[in-house]
């Protein structure tokens, strides 16, 4: 077995994110097989076929896999991959072009996990956003940064709605809220990618009710190396999370009114 550390498991996981982003990019306008289907959520062999094309790529080490298209490995690892094979699912099987590769390393820790390295990868921009938990996040290999807005009349403000009705309750009160203060809203489809549009400074802020840890691992990583703020609170033992994602600046602005 390979040595696992922060430095190893970056380099691994970005080979792995760009496997599996060529194989999106050659099927972004193919007809998908899709394997289920609700009203709000749709899972592709896509998904299985890049989440199996990572977990191959990466299984020269010894760590966990808590990917969306399964778990594996001993879960008493010292070491654990999450793996989100395509964020932006839907997107991705209408043929738009947002959608990502999120790949996170975590290490044990006495109480809870730590991510050590975070990989976000748009193939379809050739966008790929790096951190480690002692190295700064990069775009390109370029040192990014938050914005430094502090004014909501001036921020963009992403959220998502996740695929059930418990959460589009919770969040669309607190859109009809927002709305109304910010410059403007955007509903991208993709989490991971909102999270590291954050970390660049493009977006202020980003909400969501109900997102899985597969979502914002790596981008929490890389949004806080680029000095912002990772709020996430449990909102459920299935790694669940209440998300506000920001700048550093604007978390209390953003709090419902009534708070
Ligand atoms: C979803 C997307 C979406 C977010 C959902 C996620 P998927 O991931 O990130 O933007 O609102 O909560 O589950 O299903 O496309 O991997
Ligand atoms: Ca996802």
């Amino acid at each position: 077995m390979r040595t696992l550390n922060e430095r190893t498991g970056l380099a691994a996981a970005i080979e792995a994110a760009r496997l599996a982003g060529a194989l999106m990019r050659a099927n972004l306008n193919e007809p998908k097989k899709i394997n289920a289907s609700i009203q709000h959520d749709i899972k592709l062999d896509l998904d299985v076929r890049c989440q199996k094309l990572i977990e191959t790529h990466l299984a020269a080490f010894d760590a966990a896999v808590f990917g969306e298209e399964g778990t594996s490995g001993d879960p008493a690892a010292e070491f654990r991959w999450v793996i989100d094979p395509i964020d932006g699912t839907v997107n991705f099987t209408y043929g738009i072009p947002h959608a990502c590769v999120s790949i996170a390393l975590q290490r044990r820790g006495k109480k809870n996990y730590e991510t050590i390295a975070g990989v976000v990868y748009d193939p379809f921009c050739d966008e790929l956003w790096t951190a480690t938990n002692n190295t700064p996040a990069k775009l390109n290999g370029q040192k990014i940064a938050v914005s430094k807005k502090t004014r909501l009349d001036e921020s963009i403000i992403s959220m998502g709605f996740s695929k059930n009705v418990e959460t589009m309750n919770e969040m669309l009160p607190r859109m009809n809220d927002i709305i109304y203060r910010v410059r403007k809203i955007r509903i991208m489809g993709s989490a991971a990618l909102s999270m590291v549009y954050v970390a660049s400074g493009r977006f202020d802020a980003y909400i969501e009710g109900g997102v899985r840890l597969w979502d914002i691992a790596a981008g929490g990583l890389i949004l806080e190396r680029a000095g912002g703020e990772y709020w996430h609170q449990q909102a459920s033992p299935d790694e669940t999370y209440r998300l506000v994602a920001n700048n550093g600046l604007l978390r209390k602005k953003l709090a419902p009114k009534s708070k």
